[in-house]
């Protein structure tokens, strides 16, 4: 098979880490991956930042975990923001399954292709982690509480723009056990006009 397509079909989400950092040079080369995504109108106004320091992330689990507490849950409410809540609870509890690295993609709040950019960008970080044997998965949690007080304080001292908005974000590391079985994908999501 082509070894991108294989790439592709072979990535998972990996949610059991190694807590030994990845190596400098495979963070630049997916970072550098990140930037090589398209933009809207070639706006590239995404920023990725990288936080590595344990302490500060065990602070934002705390922050978040306060978060999902003050969070009043409605019945129209996401059904993975509403489970986060109940798993919050618990004192284990760890939104980016305590990956060594997380990146944080945020963009320009007012900008039409945020989102779009951004899951561009993370696809990229996705695929170039598992071309070099790194796992890793889409965090939400800070795109749904960006705007807590306290969290977004957090996302402030390290130094994410305040005119910007969390859109996504990246656990990465070495994968601790097995890569986890593909999810069966949906049919009947193609319709072929020709
Ligand atoms: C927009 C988006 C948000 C996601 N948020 C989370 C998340 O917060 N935590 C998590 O463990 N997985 C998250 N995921 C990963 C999905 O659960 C995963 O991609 C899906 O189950 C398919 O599995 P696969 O990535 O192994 O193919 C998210 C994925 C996307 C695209």
């Amino acid at each position: 098979m082509n070894p991108i397509l294989e790439n592709i079909l072979t990535r998972r989400s990996v949610r059991k880490y190694k807590t030994e950092q990845i190596a400098d040079l495979e963070l630049e080369s997916i970072l550098e991956a990140a930037k090589y995504a398209p933009s809207g109108g070639n706006s590239q106004s995404w920023h990725f930042t990288v936080v590595q320091n344990t302490d500060k992330l065990e602070e934002l689990n705390q922050w978040v975990r306060n978060a999902f507490s003050n969070l009043v849950i409605d019945n129209t409410m996401y059904r993975s923001k509403k489970a986060g809540k109940a798993a919050a609870a618990n004192e284990s509890y760890n939104f980016y399954y305590h990956a060594p690295t997380l990146i944080i993609v945020s963009n320009e709040r007012e900008y039409s292709n945020a989102l779009a950019d951004t899951g561009a960008a993370l696809q990229n970080i996705f695929l170039a982690a598992h071309a070099l044997n790194i796992g890793s998965c889409w965090i939400n949690q800070l795109t749904w509480f960006c705007d807590d007080i306290p969290v977004r304080s957090m996302l402030t001292s390290l130094r994410i723009p305040e005119n910007h908005k969390v859109c996504g974000a990246a656990a990465l590391g070495y994968i601790a056990g097995n890569i986890p079985k593909a999810v069966s994908r949906k049919e009947g999501t193609v319709h072929i006009v020709s």
